[in-house]
């Protein structure tokens, strides 16, 4: 009877097997990387499709909000030779991925005659050497908020919105503009505003470097002016636009520039109805245009089934689905009739507005270096908010570093090692944070364990306490560093501020030193652990009669620790410092989540460097040539470690 249940049982559970293999064997499984889902709108949008192509599976992987983050996640599916099938894209990643060769051209479906429907621009966006490659989905333009109830109107030009600023604005209780100012892909949308509204470019109708100019000058000037006067808040270079809406949200600011999709949460908001929406300021008064943003889909080269891929683009850029994405995310539609659309119009009727801005929205530098161009920009800006960099050498630094990106490197690897200083900056970075992180953390690590050691009531929870950090996966605790350091909504600046050891709130990841030391700090409380671990296994190593005997003979606790336990902790004591070196010298996640080596590159070291080369830059020989020097430059440090740390008894046989 046994036997027949037993049979009868596995029988069920084989035919459960080959009828789940041939259902999922049926349908075609096709992934996505977007922001998180919140209110849903692709979990609708997905749930529709799906019901209409009952074959396909559409797999919403949920990312960051950042768009160089997900950019990287589609650049390791790419290279790693699992493509996520539907690129779901920026509107500036098309050059370089269509260049690479890592996307389907869409022509085969697409008719030309379809492509007036959308807005020209975002359009023209998905274009590569005359292949379309990206539909448009949702369209952004960059605007500025202003607080109907403080000021009468919205400032023309850029001499209103100084001669407000000075009137209204009584920092640090209400600045008077917040923008994206971190060093990432935001702030040089947000810069080449500034430059656009002065009159100036970053390269010219023959793809030049046409921004060492008197308006490239007068735009980081007047960046610099908004700063030193205090109408920008120091902290704007730690604000992407999450932290930029919350700083308006609090009331903080009579001036925001940020996307579209603000409005609405600003609609569920306490400034319900006291926020309006204008052009961006120019310095001649003439509207001054915005960046164009916003996002398309795109299908991965070597994706299995192409046409249900197409099938599932055809539907999420439909006038259909980019309705769901504005009602539940506010994102504004690529396709130009939902701007007149009724049910559109009734719930903002704001869009008539931002249909002019988008039509005069214009694109970032269209080139396959866009990503180096950008990143350039970054930092030279983010120096001269940071007061790093005068505006005429960033200027200078600016129009010379993107010349050499345009013209391409041409000298042979030894020679560029010479010359490259982005690599001396980085390496100089990268041994400064590795040197005081790790000495940090053996002071910290070698008290820590000493005391653990030392038996006291509760002294399990303690060590639990003391070693949760390292269980924490470092780009979740990144990311809380990131949040808790904020000014002004960090928890830290807040704690300091009612014990008294601070009397203003700091600016911990706004300048180069409060940038590197943040880094530094989220380190030693990541890695101590790490450190006191080891240390603690030495320190049970050592027979209980070594001391006895030391203590007999009259030796007290210091000379103890210096005669008998550091002698022979230093074993134990190599091996964590192999490991923390080696670990601090890669450093990467930590840095790239907290500051992305912001400001003015101040915290981009070996590893970010290396990374933005290979991935970002498609300079993957060199950037292989750098690694294998630095492979030999990590085994040359681990010698001399164990050479320094091996005492004389060791040696013996
Ligand atoms: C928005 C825009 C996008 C831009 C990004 C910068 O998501 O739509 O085009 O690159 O912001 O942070």
């Amino acid at each position: 009877m046994k036997t027949f249940w037993r049979i009868l049982g596995l029988g069920i559970i084989a035919a459960l097997w080959v009828a789940s293999g041939t259902c999922s064997a049926q349908k075609v499984v096709l992934r996505m990387i977007g922001p998180e889902d919140v209110n849903g709108a692709w979990a609708e949008i997905i749930k529709r499709f799906e019901a209409r192509h009952p074959d396909v599976q559409i797999k919403y992987i949920s990312g960051p909000w950042s768009t160089d983050d997900r950019q990287n996640m589609y650049l390791r599916s790419f290279l790693g030779g699992d493509p996520i099938e539907i690129v779901y894209m920026d509107v500036t990643w098309t050059a370089k991925f269509a260049a690479r060769g890592w996307l389907l051209p869409l022509d085969p479906w697409f008719s030309p005659g379809e492509g007036s429907a959308f807005f020209p621009g975002p359009l023209k966006a998905g274009y590569y050497r005359g292949h379309l490659y990206r539909l448009p989905l949702t369209t952004d333009v960059g605007v500025l908020y202003w607080r109907k109830d403080l000021v009468p109107r919205p400032p023309r030009t850029w001499r209103e919105l100084e001669e407000t600023c000075r009137r209204y604005a009584h920092p640090p209780e209400l600045y008077c503009l917040v923008f994206q100012g971190m060093q990432y892909e935001g702030l040089t949308c947000n810069f080449l505003e500034f430059l656009w509204a002065a009159g100036g470019q970053v390269l010219d109708e023959k793809g030049q470097v046409a921004i060492a100019s008197p308006e490239g000058l007068s735009a980081l000037n007047f960046l610099r002016k908004l700063r030193l006067k205090d109408w920008v808040p120091k902290a704007v270079l730690s604000f992407q636009e999450q932290h930029t809406l919350e700083f308006f949200l609090k009331g903080r600011a009579i001036f925001m520039r940020n996307w579209p999709y603000a409005m609405r949460l600003i609609n569920q908001s306490p400034l319900r109805g006291k926020v309006g929406l204008a052009p961006l300021p120019s310095r001649t008064g003439a509207p001054a245009p915005g960046t164009l943003g916003g996002w398309g889909l795109g299908i991965a080269r070597g994706t299995k089934a192409p046409e249900k891929a197409w099938a599932f683009i055809a539907f999420a850029t439909s006038a259909e689905a980019q309705k769901i994405l504005y009602f539940k995310r506010g994102w504004l539609p690529a396709r130009k009739e939902l701007f007149r659309d009724p049910a559109l119009l009734r719930e903002n009727p704001a869009l008539k507005d931002l249909y002019f801005l988008l039509e005069r929205a214009r694109p970032r530098p269209v080139h396959p270096q866009y990503p180096r161009i950008s990143d350039t920009l970054q930092k030279h800006v983010s120096a001269v908010l940071a007061g790093v960099e005068t505006p005429e050498e960033a200027l200078k630094a600016l129009s010379e570093t993107l010349k050499f990106i345009i013209r391409g490197s041409r000298e042979n690897y030894f020679r560029r090692l010479l010359l490259d200083y982005e690599l001396k900056e980085s390496l100089a970075h990268t041994l400064f944070f590795s040197a005081v992180s790790v000495s940090l953390e053996f002071l910290l690590g070698l008290l820590l364990a000493l005391l653990l050691a030392t038996p006291f009531p509760g002294r399990w929870w303690v060590r639990l306490a003391v070693l949760l950090p390292w269980a924490l996966p470092t780009a979740v605790m990144a990311m809380s560093w990131q949040w808790m350091l904020n000014n002004p909504f960090g928890v830290i600046n807040d704690l300091l501020l009612k014990v008294g050891l601070i009397s203003h709130p700091v600016d911990w990841l706004a300048s180069p030193e409060g940038a590197m030391w943040s880094a530094i700090l989220a380190d030693v409380w990541k890695t101590t652990p790490f450190v006191v671990i080891i240390l603690l296994a030495g320190l049970y190593s050592i027979p209980r009669e070594l001391k006895e005997s030391l203590e007999v003979d009259g030796a007290g606790p210091v000379k103890r620790l210096f005669y008998l336990t550091l002698p022979l902790l230093l074993p134990f004591i190599r091996v964590a410092l192999i490991f923390r070196l080696l670990q601090a010298l890669g450093i990467f996640d930590l840095i790239w989540v907290l500051t992305r080596g912001g400001p003015a590159d101040s915290t981009r070291t070996l590893g970010l460097y290396l990374y933005d080369l290979a991935f970002r830059y498609d300079e993957v020989g060199y950037a292989l040539f750098l690694t294998v020097l630095f492979v030999f430059f990590l085994m040359g440090i681990s010698l001399l470690i164990v050479r320094l740390t091996t005492l004389e008894y060791e040696r013996r046989p």
